[in-house]
């Protein structure tokens, strides 16, 4: 048995308030212990979208009522919402500013970059902003924190280029800090067909699943990468294979099984796993350490995905059927058992608010 801090997953979807059916801070924060997730930092674009005092209390309290690990709660970043200044004592209730420069899953966009600068200008440079901005826009968003002269964290890259600007960019001393998802680790466009089940909507993610070219680039230059993320996106199996298939995979309950099974491998190292899950995404975010909170995993057990083992309410996963190596047994949270033996062991609520 092998004992592991607990991880930080600084991107995940919860879909509260607004879609609960997909998943709900209960389920997803159930979802999150047993893949050894004792922190997670939620995305903004629900139903309405987090983006004031009014819609971060409506999921704040939500969270306080049934979240089972601890959280904090992402503000996104829309047209009308970037004076900042005048609400001094918002954002640091907040995880960070999330801002979609891309096309993306909800209400959340920023087309125009004049769009941008308010809240590059008026965001505490204290507090990560963090970017959904694929490919040309994540440029610009790193031309962003060099004018501005302030952090910024890009979400979820997937491609080669991606990951050599942000190579360029550190070596010239830019704040830019970057996550990698499992899924643009181990999977590729190529894999599209055997995930979809003749339901090619499954395969839907943004950003898309990318070329074996690209994956080789990331696992290249690991030592670029800050954080692992899952961007847990559950959408569920029916509106996957449904004529108008939303964007995302589920990924909290995989994350570790999948590194622990390639640091089997030789492909990394766990200590590169525990950096990039604990000791970077507590620095970028700002996040305070948990006392007496462990994840105890039995790295020998090996085992199949299954979906239908999982907590998350979406009923699918693209990892269906891959054999891993790694299990979580039991979770401590704040030394209280939360996870045990295949069930949440904490009440609905336990889960504090790191920003609270
Ligand atoms: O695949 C995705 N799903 N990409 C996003 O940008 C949003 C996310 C979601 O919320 O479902
Ligand atoms: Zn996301």
């Amino acid at each position: 048995m092998m004992q592991l801090p607990g991880l930080i997953d600084p991107h995940v979807h919860l879909r509260e308030p607004g879609a609960i059916h997909k998943e709900d801070y209960d389920s997803g924060t159930s979802a999150a212990l047993a893949g050894g997730v004792t922190l997670v930092l939620a995305m903004p674009n629900t139903k309405p979208p987090i983006f004031d005092a009014q819609t971060l209390d409506l999921a704040l309290d939500s969270a306080k009522a049934k979240a089972r690990c601890d959280y904090a709660q992402f503000l996104g970043a829309g047209p009308d919402n970037s004076d900042w200044a005048s609400h001094p004592s918002l954002p640091g209730r907040s995880a960070g500013l999330k801002m979609y420069l891309d096309s993306t899953f909800g209400q959340l966009r920023l087309d125009d970059m004049s769009l941008w600068m308010p809240h590059f200008q008026q965001w505490p440079k204290s507090l990560p902003i963090v970017a959904h901005s694929e490919s040309r826009s994540m440029a610009a968003a790193i031309l962003f924190a060099a004018i501005y002269e302030r952090p910024v964290h890009i979400a979820h890259i997937s491609l080669k280029e991606e990951v050599l600007l942000i190579k360029a960019a550190k070596e010239r001393g830019i704040h830019v800090t970057c996550e990698v998802c499992p899924h643009h680790l181990f999977l590729t466009k190529d894999d599209i067909p055997a995930i979809s089940h003749g339901h090619p909507g499954r395969g839907e993610v943004r950003p898309r699943l990318a070329t074996q070219v690209d994956v080789d680039a990331l696992w290249a230059n690991l030592d670029v990468i800050d954080c692992f993320a899952t961007d847990h996106a559950p959408h569920t199996i029916a509106e996957k294979d449904s004529d108008n298939p939303p964007p995302g995979f589920p990924g909290l309950e995989t994350i570790l099984p999948l590194l622990l099974t390639a640091v089997d491998a030789g492909r990394l190292t766990l200590d590169d796993v525990l950096t990039r899950m604990v000791t970077n995404p507590r620095r970028i975010f700002n996040l305070p350490e948990q006392p007496e909170t462990w994840v105890e995993v039995d790295e020998n057990a090996a085992y199949e995905i299954k979906a239908s083992e999982s907590f998350t309410r979406c009923g699918w996963t693209p990892f269906e059927g891959w054999k891993v190596k790694g299990r979580v047994r039991k979770v401590v949270l704040r030394g209280q058992t939360a996870f045990e033996d295949g069930k949440i062991v904490v009440d609905a609520g336990y889960g504090k608010n790191i920003r609270g």
